[in-house]
């Protein structure tokens, strides 16, 4: 058989980078295999994210540019998938003529018919149908095409909260979970193809099986942990007003969970977090942070938040700030407000000009810098268990300046830790992508940390603990 190329550009979210995985996994019976060459390609898809306008522009940037590629090459195909798709539909082949096919975020498993309608009907197409059963939106599966150490398993799709801020209850429909079993034969799948952690996906995992009467998302995650071969497990995203007891619990309970929660509050203001829709309080949230810290206290706790909401006063902001330091979480993800048609906010008066957003913003950032390091600083002088993920050369990163190459990975808390092995040459060559390794945590930066493999363990398998004694 002779394959045709298609070079996909994915922006955005990791839902996406599964949602690209499965597309080139659908592609693949009808011809199509992946390439990294954008000058290869017969077909460019380009998979979008409609969160802030920001990921909304540099979709359409691209998508503008290759217009020439077309000009040059007519028999090019040109596909515009994801959220932006979604929300847009028509309007984007109106906007751009170059534009074969629009598909929305539930069309991925018709892809192979939408292709062979362009290509025999010589006919431009737009689907963005959504469904109401999980069944029809599956297919394909997340099955090995980059890395295969690390990856991603979509275990629901939507989501029905409807936060003011957010576009994603309208572009990726109602919250649907899959059935259990698939998820499973899904991770065993990739378990066998060399996985050695999975990320479980979905908007709000707490709350998975909640609607289709399926298991709760903690006997998920049990079921997951009983799985040969598999090392590691995580989620995202979790909501906080979801997270029940025993899903807090699991983290003291399955040897797999790796110790890490990214729950995003998005403000520390009770107002504000009213407006947005939230339905928690920042002292549930506070509470609930105790109380995984209780259950797991090496936890490590990240989160999202937006800063300039409409409305938000200095001292709303100073709530947020507030919060950050109380939490002290182990890194966070801001972002300024913004204003997104569909949502309700965008409706709200009191909008906030954006030279005030992005002082704002680099106020909460420099609130957290300083956070982060003390965090990672603490770390050093700890054992720690490195999942590895290959090895790096960065010599022009002051960050990472070391003497030669190293090994990369992250500890369970999820930071990346690079790995000195000079001190190791003659073991250096012996170690491979998905080894779990002990390290010493020597130094500490404000994005990674660098430790040096805990050579007398690795030969005599003894010397377990928490310390290292790093000099
Ligand atoms: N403006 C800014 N940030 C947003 N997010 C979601 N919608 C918006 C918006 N309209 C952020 C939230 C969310 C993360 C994925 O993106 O913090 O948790
Ligand atoms: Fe958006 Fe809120 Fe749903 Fe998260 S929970 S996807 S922020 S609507």
């Amino acid at each position: 058989m002779t394959y045709q190329n298609v070079y996909i550009n994915t922006i955005g979210c990791q839902m996406n980078v599964y949602d690209s995985d499965r597309i080139v996994q659908v592609l693949e019976p009808v011809g199509y295999r992946k390439t990294h060459n954008l000058e290869d390609a017969d077909l460019v898809i380009v998979n979008t994210c409609a969160i802030r306008a920001k990921a909304e522009q540099k979709a359409f940037s691209f998508v503008g540019r290759l217009a020439r590629m077309k000009r040059d090459n007519p028999e090019l195909l040109i596909g515009v998938g994801g959220c932006v798709a979604q929300q847009e539909g028509d309007a984007i082949l109106s906007r751009m003529p170059h534009v074969d096919l629009v598909f929305g975020t539930h069309a991925i498993a018709r892809l192979p018919h939408i292709l062979s309608r362009v290509k025999q009907d010589r006919v431009r197409v737009v689907d963005v149908a959504q469904s109401t059963a999980i069944d029809e939106i599956e297919g394909g599966g997340g099955f090995p095409v980059d890395s295969p150490i690390s990856r991603f398993v979509t275990i629901m799709q939507g989501c029905d909260n409807y936060c003011t801020y957010c576009v994603v209850p309208y572009v990726r429909g109602p919250e649907m979970s899959r059935r259990p079993e698939r998820i499973i034969a899904e991770i065993e799948a990739l378990v066998q193809a060399g996985a050695r952690e999975v990320t479980l996906l979905g908007q709000n995992v707490n709350s998975y099986g909640h609607k289709e009467g399926l298991p709760s998302f903690a006997e998920l995650l049990a079921q997951v942990n009983e799985i040969q071969g598999l090392n590691r497990i995580r989620f995202t995203t979790s909501h906080p007003k979801d997270m029940s007891d025993d899903l807090m619990e699991a983290f003291g309970k399955l040897d797999k969970l790796c110790p890490h929660i990214h729950l995003p509050v998005q403000s520390g203001s009770d107002r504000i977090l009213k407006r947005m829709n939230r339905k928690y309080t920042r002292q549930l949230y506070l509470e609930r942070i105790e109380r995984l810290r209780r259950i797991r206290p090496d936890i490590a706790v990240t989160s999202d938040f937006i800063v300039g909401f409409p409305g938000e006063s200095p001292s709303d902001f100073e709530d947020t700030l507030t919060l950050v330091k109380a939490v002290a979480f182990d890194s966070i993800f801001a972002f300024m407000y913004s204003d997104r048609h569909i949502a309700a906010a965008s409706r709200f008066s009191d909008k906030i000009g954006e030279d005030e957003k992005k002082l704002r913003l680099q106020q909460l950032l420099k609130t957290q810098e300083s956070i982060t390091l003390t965090k990672n600083r603490a770390l050093v002088g700890s054992r720690q268990e490195i999942l590895l993920e290959g090895s790096s050369h960065r010599p022009g990163l002051a960050e990472h300046a070391s003497e030669g190459p190293q090994w990369t990975g992250r500890t369970p808390g999820n930071k990346i830790v690079n790995i000195n092995t000079d001190r190791n040459r003659a073991s250096r060559e012996a170690f491979t992508v998905g080894q779990v390794v002990p390290v010493c945590i020597e130094k500490a930066y404000a994005h990674s940390l660098q430790g040096v493999l805990m050579q007398e363990e690795l030969s005599n398998g003894g010397l377990k603990g928490n310390t290292c004694h790093a000099a």
